[in-house]
């Protein structure tokens, strides 16, 4: 299926306990122009695990295409996943929108995740991949996106055949994090194997992996071709990176975010997890988020050790403000 939408050129990448409604709500405003849901466990979904509803849930709000991602080994269990939550209707989290698309997770190098067969161990598995993805485009409303790395490790590189698969099995986009699982978050971006897989391939590709400035984004398509990029860390305490992107793209100049709007950005996100989860929770759980917001401001320090301590706005507020 053709993705109804335009092609992204600034995608947020899917992070478990990281890309949440906030946050997603704050990179859109900032520019990224697809969006990913941390992934969501397919064989959690069919024991009607409460707690994943809550993950796969997507807003009234959210206007640009947004993905809810996946992960499994199980091709029935996965399509039946993608049924439901392609359609909204899965019980326990009645999305009002559908996602624009069912993003399946092949690169996670977890070990819970990738020694269960799923994740990235399904890039040792090429048939039982193609397998999954036949069987979610199959059962899915939405288009199909795959998100994977290029080999298990430096040893089997398969980036090129993987790729062609996953588009034969009916997979609309690719998004491919240019390393492998051996090389976890930390080994060089391979541009070589990347700029192969685009050129393998009619569907877009997005490129994936160190991504912390505009010319990093530049010199990621530049060297691979790819149609677009997405990017994870980088968003992280710095959504601005859409705008400092789009802004490159364009040709304009962009300006920094003052200390200010960092800090009255980093509030507003910590307001809208306040309002959908309670006071204490949405503080507990948004402190690390929090805390990457004040990265590099001058005397910050005292204040992210004060974060980890804060159980209600009111403290975070005065914490942020005597900034
Ligand atoms: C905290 C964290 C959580 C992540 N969770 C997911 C996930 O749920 N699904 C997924 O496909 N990738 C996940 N990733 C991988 C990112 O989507 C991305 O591929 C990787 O971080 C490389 O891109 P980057 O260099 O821009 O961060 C996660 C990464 C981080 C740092």
């Amino acid at each position: 299926m053709k993705l109804p939408f335009s092609t992204p050129r600034i995608a947020l990448a899917p992070m478990a306990g990281v890309t949440d409604h906030a946050f997603r709500t704050i990179c859109r405003e900032q520019g990224a122009d697809f969006l990913v849901t941390e992934m969501i466990s397919a064989k959690a979904m069919h024991y009607q695990d409460r707690k994943t509803a809550e993950l796969a849930r997507l807003w009234s709000d959210e206007t640009a295409p947004t993905a809810i991602q996946i992960f499994g080994s199980e091709p029935l269990v996965m399509a039946e996943a993608a049924e439901a939550l392609s359609r909204a209707v899965y019980k326990h989290c009645l999305s009002p929108i559908k996602p624009a698309c069912i993003d399946i997770n092949m690169g996670c190098p977890a070990p819970k995740v990738a020694n269960n067969g799923e994740g990235s161990a399904l890039l040792k598995s090429p048939q039982l991949a193609e397998d999954i993805v036949r069987a979610v485009v199959r059962a899915s409303e939405v288009p199909v996106t795959v998100k994977m790395r290029i080999g298990w490790d430096e040893q089997s590189i398969c980036g090129v055949d993987f790729a062609k698969r996953m588009e034969d099995a009916g997979a609309s986009m690719l998004v491919v994090h240019g390393r492998t699982r051996e090389g976890r978050f930390s080994a060089p971006i391979n541009f070589d194997e990347l700029a192969r897989i685009k050129a393998a391939v009619k569907i877009p590709v997005l490129a994936n992996g160190e991504i912390f400035t505009a010319a990093d984004a530049k010199r990621m398509l530049e060297r691979t071709g790819c149609d677009g990029v997405m990017i994870g860390r980088g968003a992280m305490g710095n959504p601005w990176i859409f705008a400092e992107i789009k802004a490159a793209m364009e040709g304009r100049s962009f300006t920094p975010p003052t200390v200010a709007e960092r800090v009255e950005t980093a509030l507003r996100q910590l307001r809208i997890v306040i309002a959908e989860r309670g006071e204490r929770m949405g503080v507990i759980s948004q402190r690390g988020q929090l805390a990457w917001y004040l990265k590099g401001i001058k005397g910050a320090a005292g204040a992210r050790g004060a974060i980890t301590s804060a159980s209600t706005y009111d403290e975070v507020e005065r914490i942020l403000r005597g900034l």
